[in-house]
């Protein structure tokens, strides 16, 4: 018997899924805002994010870069965990490493690993659960790389690892030198940032059974209502196609282009980067979105600005 989604074409958003060896929530809280929260005001972004499920926590050694400084939203994440009791243990943690911001990508094997250690005495904690190399350096070899992750999760500073902002071939030539598999890509991937779709981003992780971690899903805040972009634009095309289905659903537009991330079959999950604690929780709301499969190609024929062929 066909169950009801295949009858309606309605796509299936799971709330949970599997990043290696954890189960996490589909939305995950990202942290790269985080940085010069107090603790109280942080704790209450991580509560109202574990509220809605969203148990993975994005961060990054850079995060904090600018402002507070680097290294600031892990630390800020830091004092949160140690706030609490057990609250580490409540969170799959993934942080990054290897930018000396802006440049140089530094991805020597020295690099990661000192960088690891110092995220892990910000992060208070003694291991990472998932450590991603946060952008591909073009000067360290794919041996190299691979040495310093081996390295580090031989001696129990992470769990498990994966890569951000890596081409399909980067990703390949890594795993090509790693007897353990990478359990993560980070791309840009939204309703804005349709990429990923086409150049074997997407691909890559079906291949290798890689969780896909979208960072910035609303667009870094322009696929919110908040904006009012230029009419012609990708952005006006795109948001005026769902707003049709956020009217028709009785949600925000935020939740449909988390809906449509999450809507995608390559075991995503939606970073989503907002400060403000009523719309953490209001995010869940994307799951309530039913999108039909003419939804989701009408979004994405409205992000192309052409017909798909
Ligand atoms: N690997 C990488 O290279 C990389 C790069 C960038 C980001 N990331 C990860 O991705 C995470 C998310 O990125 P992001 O922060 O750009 O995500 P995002 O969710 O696309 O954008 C967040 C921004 O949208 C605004 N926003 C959200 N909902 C809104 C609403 N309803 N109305 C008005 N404004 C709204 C937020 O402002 P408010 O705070 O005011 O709500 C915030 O400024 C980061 O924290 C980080 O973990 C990774």
């Amino acid at each position: 018997m066909k169950d009801q989604s295949q009858t309606e074409g309605v796509l299936s958003i799971e709330r949970t899924g599997r990043i290696g060896g954890f189960e996490a929530g589909r939305l995950a809280y990202g942290c790269w805002r985080f940085a010069g929260s107090t603790v109280s005001e942080a704790t209450r972004k991580i509560e109202a994010a574990l509220e809605i499920g969203a148990n993975l926590l994005d961060t990054a050694a850079i995060y904090g870069f600018g402002d507070q400084g680097f290294g600031a939203a892990e630390a800020v994440l830091g004092d949160v965990y140690a706030a609490q009791s057990g609250l580490r243990d409540r969170t799959v943690l993934v942080t990054k490493a290897g930018i000396h911001p802006p440049v140089p990508y530094d991805s020597r094997a020295s690099n990661l690993i000192e960088s690891c250690e110092a995220s892990l005495a910000r992060l208070r904690t003694d291991a990472i659960d998932v450590f991603l190399i946060h952008r591909p350096d073009l000067l360290a070899s794919f041996e190299e790389v691979a040495a310093a992750l081996t390295k580090l999760r031989a001696d129990g500073k992470v769990r498990a690892a994966g890569v951000s902002n890596f081409t399909h071939t980067q990703v390949r030539a890594l795993q090509s030198k790693l007897d353990f598999p990478l359990v993560a890509t980070q791309p840009e991937f939204s309703p804005l940032a349709i990429a990923p779709l086409e150049d074997g981003t997407l691909d890559v992780a079906q291949e290798f059974d890689m969780a896909t971690m979208a960072w910035s899903p609303l667009g870094g805040g322009r696929l919110t209502g908040a904006h009012h972009p230029d009419a012609g634009t990708q952005e006006a095309r795109v948001l005026a196609v769902l707003d049709g289905i956020a009217t028709r659903e009785g949600v925000g537009v935020d939740h449909v282009a988390l809906a449509w991330v999450l809507a995608h079959p390559a075991n995503v999950f939606a970073l989503i980067g907002t400060q403000n604690v009523g719309r953490i929780r209001e995010s869940a709301k994307a799951f309530d979105v039913s999108l039909s499969r003419q939804d989701w190609y009408d979004v994405l024929v409205a992000a192309r600005g052409a017909p798909m062929p």
